[in-house]
């Protein structure tokens, strides 16, 4: 384990991780030093992902996910092999040649122009999967292989028909052999989670169309009346352009629209700065509106609200929050913001440290100073647990998924600050994987993280290899590869792990005036929620399984 050395290396780099005397600007810390026995958890790490890229070949080749239980498969993402492609820049940022040929070829013959499968498919998980990392490995790989680029865009000129007439916002769903959009209300992670993978392709096509479409969509949605200022509601109409419900959360359903508004504007260095101010409003907002702190041992969490309520929750998809406020408060060169997502940080971490397993859940609930409201009723066992680690694990939620966003976010504390406690809390996660996740092929998630005897999930997830064994692997690697500010190479993640290449960064982010918005003049509608994603569990609230 990284700890047992960690005290000598605080001592050697001294305060280097101090963000307080920072100057804004870079993302990265100045200094950043791994500790020796990142090595042997970079190696660990590449070890992994080959157990488990064997089994999803012997058991699941050309198919989405490996069912690693039941050694089978599923093709729940168009089957068109997503852990394939998602898979690809992992693949090469490895090193792993062989397999990276193997990759290659399979996701450049693929048909895109039809699916297999009896399934709607979803604007946003085949962009941020399948169109994301086509082109990201485009880009990584020195531009070699433009047949990435041409199957990105068959299926994004698919996926364009989701606008109908002057919609400005997508439908979710497309019935993808017909190249018509499924009817329906939508979200908004759904609808402003596009802008990276369309703009970018936009510039490898010279088409404008496509950035257009998807800015179109977030630049709506952010001057649109929100039920608290600038923060949306989480679920939308396109055919009436309107809310539906005023459900606000940074959770799922509504967390990738506020982390692509700032990755955007970086990504883009767009002029029109309607991207980083709404960015802005919102966390400002969100401070004011939603920050909480626990009773006991005082976490920082960022709570839901729905019609005038407060509702005590956070959740593992949440937490990529933290990483969020991190990088862009370096933007904004405030502190203020990157305080927060550290402060963020440790309550997630500390979902993770709390359980039997050293792995976290995929909801918790909190109790603060001015409510408990949190849609369900804790036990008294919850309570008990409560007393103990300062939040509880929310009954029916005590599962993890495969995902990826506390170790995301604990790869951004990491390059931010350069405090080795974050590579150790890698380490330590990777050890509770390799302790609790193998399955009878590959590894799974687990119904009950609080019980080191859990049965398994019987699905495992691309972004298992696209994000949560990339940023063990980053964590651990050499923080000059896919830095998060070098000049002329910057890397801004998708909202799946996918590094796409940014131009040197501007100065400051925004005008310095946060997106000014109405709150009286929201007027939500009441219409079906959205389809979400499959979720293992039933979530307690209207939430999809946004990654
Ligand atoms: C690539 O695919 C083609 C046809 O599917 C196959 O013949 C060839 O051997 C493959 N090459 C590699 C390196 O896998
Ligand atoms: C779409 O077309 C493919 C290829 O013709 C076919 O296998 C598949 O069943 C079709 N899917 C639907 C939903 O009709
Ligand atoms: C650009 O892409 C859009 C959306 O797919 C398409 O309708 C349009 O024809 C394309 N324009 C050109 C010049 O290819
Ligand atoms: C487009 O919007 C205008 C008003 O904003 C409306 O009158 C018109 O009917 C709309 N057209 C379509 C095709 O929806
Ligand atoms: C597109 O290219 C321009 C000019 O090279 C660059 O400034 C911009 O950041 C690129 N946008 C995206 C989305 O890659
Ligand atoms: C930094 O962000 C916080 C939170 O939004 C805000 O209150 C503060 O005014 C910002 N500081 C500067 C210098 O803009
Ligand atoms: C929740 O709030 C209610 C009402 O203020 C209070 O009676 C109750 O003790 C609180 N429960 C916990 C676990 O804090």
């Amino acid at each position: 384990m990284l700890g047992r050395r960690s005290s000598t290396i605080v001592f050697a780099l001294g305060c280097s991780w101090d963000i307080f005397g920072a100057l804004g600007g870079p993302v990265q810390a100045p200094v950043l030093v791994l500790p020796p026995e990142a090595a042997e958890y970079r190696q660990k790490t590449i070890d992994v992902f080959e157990t488990s890229w064997t089994a999803y070949k012997e058991y699941a080749w050309g198919h989405d996910d490996l069912s690693p239980v039941s050694m089978s498969y599923s093709d729940a993402y168009g089957g068109w092999g997503a852990t394939i492609v998602d898979a690809l820049d992992t693949i090469w940022l490895m090193g792993l040649t062989d397999i990276f040929e193997e990759a290659l070829n399979f996701t450049t013959s693929v048909d895109f122009s039809v699916t297999p499968t009896d399934d709607q498919i979803d604007l946003f998980e085949t962009t941020i999967r399948y169109v994301a990392a086509s082109l990201a490995t485009y880009e990584l790989s020195g531009y070699q292989y433009p047949a990435l680029v041409e199957q990105a865009k068959v299926l994004v000129d698919k996926m364009a028909y989701a606008w109908v007439g002057n919609n400005s916002v997508p439908y979710g769903y497309m019935n993808w052999n017909e190249t018509t959009p499924v009817v329906g209300t939508t979200n908004i992670a759904e609808a402003g989670t596009l802008t990276m993978e369309w703009g970018t392709l936009s510039n490898f096509t010279g088409n404008q169309t496509y950035r257009k479409l998807s800015e179109e969509s977030v630049i709506y949605i952010a001057n649109l009346p929100p039920p608290l200022p600038a923060l949306p509601a989480q679920d939308f109409d396109p055919t009436t352009g309107q809310f539906v419900g005023s459900y606000v959360s940074w959770g799922g359903g509504s967390d990738s629209y506020f982390e692509y508004l700032i990755k955007w504007a970086r990504l883009s260095n767009t002029d029109n700065n309607i991207f980083a101010d709404a960015w802005a409003a919102a966390v400002d907002s969100s401070i004011q509106n939603l920050a909480r702190t626990s009773t006991v041992l005082d976490w920082q969490y960022m709570a839901d609200w729905d019609a005038g309520e407060i509702i005590h929750i956070g959740s593992h998809l949440e937490c990529y929050l933290a990483g969020n406020w991190m990088l862009g408060g370096k933007l904004l060169n405030n502190d203020t913001i990157v305080n927060y997502g550290l402060a963020l940080m440790e309550s997630c971490w500390n979902t993770y440290a709390s359980t039997a397993t050293g792995i976290g859940p995929e909801y918790f609930g909190y109790f603060s100073s001015d409510g408990n409201y949190t849609g369900s009723t804790p036990s008294d066992g919850d309570i008990a647990f409560y007393e103990r680690h300062g939040f509880f694990i929310y009954p029916g939620e005590s599962d993890y998924y495969l995902r990826p966003e506390v170790l995301e976010s604990n790869f951004y504390a990491w390059r931010v600050t350069g405090d080795p406690k974050y590579v150790q809390r890698a380490a330590d996660a990777l050890d509770s994987f390799t302790e609790y996740l193998p399955a009878p092929s590959a590894y799974a998630g687990i119904n009950d993280v609080d019980a080191t005897d859990s049965t398994f999930i019987d699905d495992m997830q691309s972004f298992w290899f696209a994000e949560v064994l990339k940023y063990l692997f980053l964590t651990f690697n050499d923080p000059s590869v896919i830095s998060l500010d070098e000049l002329s190479l910057v890397d801004v993640f998708n909202t799946e792990a996918h590094p796409f290449k940014a131009p040197p960064a501007k100065e400051v982010y925004g005008s310095g005036t946060p997106l000014s918005t109405d709150p009286s003049a929201f007027r939500p509608i009441s219409a079906p929620l959205p389809v979400i994603s499959p979720a293992p569990a039933v979530a307690p609230l209207p939430v999809s399984s946004g990654l």
